[in-house]
C-alpha cells in the first residue's frame, strides 16, 4: 500500500519524488519504469521499483554507518523511502573501477582495463543535452558548485567507491562502477542522495564467468539481455544475507 503523501514534487524516470507533512522531508517512490538512451528504450519491469528500493536503503544505511552524509532517513512501504528535502546538484558523478560503457565507446581504452586509481568523470545532469562529459572550464563555467564543495564531493565519492567495493566484493560481486547525485539540504549539507542501485552502478558475478551471464546490472535491460529483474533480484538476496532489515519508520 503506497504510504500516506502529499502533492507530486518531481516526478523522473524512475522515482517519484512527494511532500510530505514536513518541509524537511520528502517521500520518493521507486517506479517499475526502466528507461535507457536518455528514455528512448523504456520498459515496465515488475518488482524492480521495490528491488531497487531495498537495495538502495541497505547501501544508503551502509554509508551512514561510516559516517558518509546522505539523504535517506528510512523505509515507508516496500517500494518507498523518506529521506531529507535537498538540492540536487545537476551533476552526475561516476566513478569507475573498470573500463567498459561510454568510456569505451568514447576513448580507445580497452574493454576490462582495471582503473587504478579508480577514475571519476563528472556529467552535466540534463536530459535534453543528454547529459554532457563535462570538461575542468566547463564546469568552472558553469559555476555549479564552490571548490570546497566540488572537493568534497570527489572525496565523498571515493569513499562511496572504497566502501560499497569492499562490501560488495565479500558478496562475490565486482563493483565495476556507478553514478553518484549529490544534493543540499535545507542546513546546507552535502549529502549523497538519489539512489544507489543495479540502475545506477555496473555490477557483475564473480561467481559466473560468462561475460554476458555475469551482469546483474541495468546493462542486462540496455543490451536486450533478459533477466534483468532475477539479476536485480540476487544482488538484494545477497546483500540481505549479510547485513539486518533497513529501519522502517512505521
Ligand atoms: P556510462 O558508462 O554509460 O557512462 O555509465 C557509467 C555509470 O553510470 C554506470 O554505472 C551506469 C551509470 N549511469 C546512470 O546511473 N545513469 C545514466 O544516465 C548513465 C548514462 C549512466
Ligand atoms: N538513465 C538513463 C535513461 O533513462 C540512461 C541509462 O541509464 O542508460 O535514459
Amino acid at each position: 500500500m503506497d504510504p500516506a503523501h502529499g502533492q507530486l514534487l518531481y516526478e523522473g524516470k524512475a522515482k517519484r519524488i512527494f511532500h510530505t507533512d514536513f518541509d524537511d522531508r520528502v517521500l520518493v517512490e521507486f517506479k517499475n519504469d526502466a528507461t535507457a538512451f536518455n528514455a528512448l528504450k523504456h520498459q515496465e519491469l515488475e518488482d524492480k521499483g521495490r528491488i531497487n528500493c531495498q537495495i538502495s536503503a541497505h547501501l544508503f544505511e551502509l554509508l551512514e554507518a561510516e559516517g558518509i552524509p546522505n539523504h535517506y532517513l528510512s523505509l515507508a512501504s516496500e517500494c518507498w523511502m523518506v529521506a531529507q528535502r535537498v538540492e540536487i546538484i545537476p551533476l552526475e558523478v561516476v566513478v569507475r573501477n573498470i573500463a567498459t560503457g561510454s568510456l569505451c565507446r568514447e576513448t580507445p581504452i580497452a574493454e576490462g582495463k582495471k582503473l587504478l586509481p579508480p577514475l571519476l568523470d563528472l556529467y552535466f545532469k540534463d536530459d535534453n543535452l543528454g547529459d554532457p562529459l563535462l570538461t575542468e572550464s566547463r564546469l568552472l563555467k558553469l559555476d555549479l558548485l564552490s571548490s570546497k564543495e566540488r572537493l568534497e564531493i570527489e572525496k565523498l565519492a571515493f569513499r562511496v567507491n572504497q566502501l560499497l567495493k569492499s562490501f560488495l566484493e565479500k558478496l562475490d560481486l565486482t563493483l565495476v562502477d556507478f553514478k553518484l547525485e549529490f544534493g543540499v539540504n535545507k542546513q546546507g549539507q552535502l549529502l549523497v542522495s538519489d539512489e544507489i542501485s543495479p540502475d545506477t552502478c555496473r555490477i557483475w558475478d564473480k561467481r559466473e564467468g560468462d561475460n554476458k551471464r555475469r551482469i546483474l546490472d541495468k546493462d542486462r535491460f540496455r543490451q536486450d539481455l533478459g533477466g534483468v529483474v532475477d539479476a536485480y533480484g540476487e544482488v538484494l538476496k545477497r546483500i540481505q544475507g549479510v547485513s539486518s532489515k533497513p529501519r522502517n519508520c512505521s
